[in-house]
């Protein structure tokens, strides 16, 4: 059977396979439960997202949602299905999205990380994002999210 995993434009057709993904791999991760497909639903009103997903054998196996916000480009949602992680899935899906706003002509992306999310924290790093805020949570500092910005010329 072909083993390619391949990375893709999707769409909204997508979502309820995304967030049942989704489910797996935030359950337990942040302070709340994850989106559910109402709420993905409702977020991604009235806006064009880009929306990538990685397939392996027909199944989404990664994903990577980003829309504009403020007059910058957000990334808003990203994740790799833990067996498949650290083969630079997540990496090729992070360029894609960057190559989609400089296309578009937006000036900067900006993201919101949770300290939960070490490897997303790295990702970013590595590519050149800067943590230009923190929002600090009530509760506990792992739930602190950090605001990462990448300026595009
Ligand atoms: C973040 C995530 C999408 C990365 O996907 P991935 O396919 O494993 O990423 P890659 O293989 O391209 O790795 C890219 C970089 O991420 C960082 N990274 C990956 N795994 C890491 C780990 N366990 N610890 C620290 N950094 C890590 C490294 O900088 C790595 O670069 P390297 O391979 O040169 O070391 C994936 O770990 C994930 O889905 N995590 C859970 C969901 C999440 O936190 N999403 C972000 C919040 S929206």
């Amino acid at each position: 059977m072909e083993k390619t995993i391949k990375i893709e434009q999707g769409d909204i057709s997508n979502l309820q396979e995304i967030v049942s993904l989704n489910h797996q791999i935030f359950d337990k991760m942040y302070e709340k439960d994850p989106y559910t497909l109402e709420e993905y639903k409702d977020r991604l009103k009235n806006k064009s997202p880009f929306i990538l997903v990685a397939k392996l054998n027909g199944k989404i196996i990664g994903n990577a949602i980003s829309y504009k916000q403020d007059g910058s480009w957000y990334n808003w949602i990203m994740g790799v299905a833990e067996e498949y992680r650290g083969q630079g899935i997540g990496t090729q899906l992070l360029e894609q999205r960057e190559q989609y706003a400089i296309q578009y002509g937006y000036k900067s992306i900006t993201a919101k990380v949770y300290g939960v999310s070490q490897a997303m924290q790295q990702l970013y790093k590595s590519r050149g994002y800067k943590v230009i805020n923190v929002l600090k949570s009530k509760n506990d500092p792992k739930y602190d999210a950090l605001i990462f910005e990448l300026k595009l010329n």
